[in-house]
């Protein structure tokens, strides 16, 4: 089967520059001008069009049992879903609580994908717990083709790790060349100012941000910074809301420290206004680290464009306003946390990014792509458009106007925290490994064609 996208404007984290593009099993097969195909299956006309590596989402959440119920999406609506949006591989976080089994836990979660993934997938590997059987899964999992880790700084007691757990867990990243993802965040604190806010009478959606303010996160980067520092592991912080939090990264990689951070589209695009909006909507924004003052986000986006941040995924978790977001409305620490917003980060970062000349295109390639596919062992295979590279692939219009609409999404959530905004440009075609999945704004392709992706452990 082949596929020719001709005249295109493609761009990549570095390059910039009108070809066709053609692809066969699966791979792209050729890149240059007045390219003919025979036999080509299908000729796609990109002239006026972006051509766009597929992007990667490195923080989803999609099979996530969490604060008393489940998150809402399933690979099947997640799926489309991303891809709609432009995203052809998910990284999901595999999160077992600390009473389940890791293997278990690796298999429950890679079930829930294999064969109804429509875009290909891998996960980060949650350690909650690291006891004397847990070394050996952990390398098992590894072995399975697993090459990044994920641990928690906070929810203590269910996916949280203790110190000794954090050292044995980097220690062995360290030694098997495993990147440690963490969620940096003083459990202690968070629990010491809800129970103050709760006995005021604070009990709010208004009351999240308060409750882990930006000093309880930044300290968490530290404490992982002072581990990663003495044990050489390679780690990566998630989530990222806040200026303190990446001074304490930037700090600790100017002492040496391999550290990457990730921040994701809430934090660029909404501020803590958003969770003070009355009727409990404020429900609806709320997530962990909480959304920031506005000052942080121009932070975020500066520090963006210096690439002091290297990724901007979503942290995709869905959870229903009815009857989820509800459950806490009487105590915002029972509002479970999580924003969806896995078929919007490429739009939002393209529409308020790029249009609004925060960063340019290749850094927002790179943002939401590459550097994915470079820290996760995923490069030159995702992340570029190069000879021998996956055919994802996505045409994008940027003359493309619309507004966001939970009536039209494909994620699960019964509402949109982006309803009404506006965004200019969309992918009109998307492939995965050369099948096309979605054209104009619909899922029009093959379900359940997603692959798991074994990677290499690179660190
Ligand atoms: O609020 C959030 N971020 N929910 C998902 C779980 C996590 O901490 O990533
Ligand atoms: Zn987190
Ligand atoms: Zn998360
Ligand atoms: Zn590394």
């Amino acid at each position: 089967m082949a596929l020719l996208i001709k005249n295109g404007n493609i761009v990549t984290a570095t390059d910039s520059y009108v070809a066709d593009i053609l692809c066969e099993d699966g791979k792209i097969a050729a890149i240059g001008h007045d390219l003919s195909a025979p036999v080509a299956d299908e000729v796609v006309d990109a002239t006026g069009h972006y051509v766009f590596p597929g992007f990667i989402d490195p923080h989803v959440h999609i099979y996530l049992p969490f604060m008393g119920t489940f998150a809402k999406d399933d690979y099947n609506t997640a799926s489309r879903a991303a891809l709609v949006g432009g995203t052809t591989t998910l990284i999901e976080m595999c999160c077992p609580s600390r009473e389940e089994d890791p293997l278990e836990a690796f298999d429950l979660w890679l079930g829930k994908a294999q064969g109804i993934s429509s875009c290909d997938y891998t996960f980060h590997m949650g350690v909650s717990r690291f006891d004397d059987n847990t070394e050996q899964k952990l390398r098992t999992i590894v072995e399975r083709g697993i090459a990044s880790f994920k641990v928690f700084l906070a929810y203590k007691g269910f996916l949280g790790v203790n110190d000794d757990e954090l050292c044995k867990t980097l220690k062995l990243a360290q030694e098997l060349g495993v990147i440690v993802t963490a969620h940096c965040e003083n459990e202690t604190l968070i629990a010491e100012r809800q129970q103050q806010l709760l006995a005021e009478g604070k009990t709010g959606p208004e009351w999240h941000e308060p409750s882990r303010p930006v000093q309880v996160e930044a300290e968490g980067v530290h404490h992982l910074m002072a581990f990663a520092e003495a044990t050489g592991a390679h780690v990566y912080v998630v989530h990222t809301s806040c200026e303190p939090a990446i001074r304490a990264a930037e700090e600790a990689k100017m002492r040496g420290v391999n550290v990457w951070v990730e921040t994701v589209i809430p934090y660029l695009t909404l501020d803590s206004t958003y969770a003070e909006q009355g009727d409990f909507e404020g429900a609806k924004y709320v997530m962990s680290p909480p959304i920031r003052a506005v000052e942080h986000q121009n932070c975020l986006w500066n520090a963006l464009r210096s690439r002091s941040i290297s990724t901007v995924a979503t942290d995709h978790a869905p959870f229903d306003f009815v009857g989820q977001k509800e459950m806490g409305r009487d105590d915002f620490t029972k509002i479970p946390n999580g924003l969806p917003s896995i078929e919007d980060r490429v739009n939002l970062l393209y529409t308020y990014g790029v249009k609004r000349d925060k960063i340019d295109l290749h850094t927002f390639v790179d943002a939401a792509s590459t550097q994915a596919a470079k820290l996760f062992g995923l490069f030159p295979r995702k992340g570029t458009i190069a000879l021998g590279s996956d055919a994802d692939l996505v045409v994008y219009d940027p003359m493309y106007r619309g507004t966001i609409a939970a009536s039209k999404h494909h994620m699960a959530t019964d509402y949109n925290p982006y309803e009404g905004w506006p965004i200019e440009g969309r992918p009109s075609l998307v492939t995965l490994r050369g099948n096309v999945q979605v054209r104009d704004g619909q899922f029009i392709g093959k379900d359940g064609i997603g692959e798991f992706l074994k990677r290499d452990c690179t660190h």
